[in-house]
């Protein structure tokens, strides 16, 4: 579990340095999103949620991102519907539509 995340990382991070080198994989747009969902999720989300593999604890009451992901129901549509609103005594932040589709992309990501 913890090694596959942190596997995953290392592809996204791969992905983007192909980016970079002109070789661009199919998914080149995937992968910068999954990164700017990344940046999204430790400005605001990483207070309460453990949001990746690396990081040790965040509440006690908000479930990490990698048991998000493994759920059979969380899709990028329920993800979508979720964030739509606040959330969790969440501050009354509003995270724009590609702030939401980023953060989803970086939550799927996370994927077992
Ligand atoms: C103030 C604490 C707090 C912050 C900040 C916060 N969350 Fe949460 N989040 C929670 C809690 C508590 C739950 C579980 C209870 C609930 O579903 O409301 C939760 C649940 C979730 C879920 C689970 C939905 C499901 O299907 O069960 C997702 C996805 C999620 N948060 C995403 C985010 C994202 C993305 C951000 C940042 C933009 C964020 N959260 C910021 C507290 C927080």
């Amino acid at each position: 579990m913890r090694a596959n995340g942190r596997m995953a990382e290392w592809m996204v991070l791969a992905g983007v340095l192909a980016a970079a080198s002109g070789g661009a994989p199919a998914r080149a747009d995937d992968t910068a999103s999954v990164m700017a969902g990344k940046q999204v999720a430790q400005t605001w989300c990483v207070n309460c949620h453990v949001v990746a593999t690396t990081q040790v604890r965040g509440s006690d009451q908000a479930p990490t991102w990698t048991s998000i992901a493994a759920l059979p129901g969380t899709t990028s549509a329920s993800l979508h519907a979720f964030l739509a609103q606040p959330h969790g005594k969440m501050p009354d932040f509003k995270l724009s539509k590609p702030d939401i589709d980023n953060v989803v992309a970086y939550i799927l990501s996370l994927k077992n």
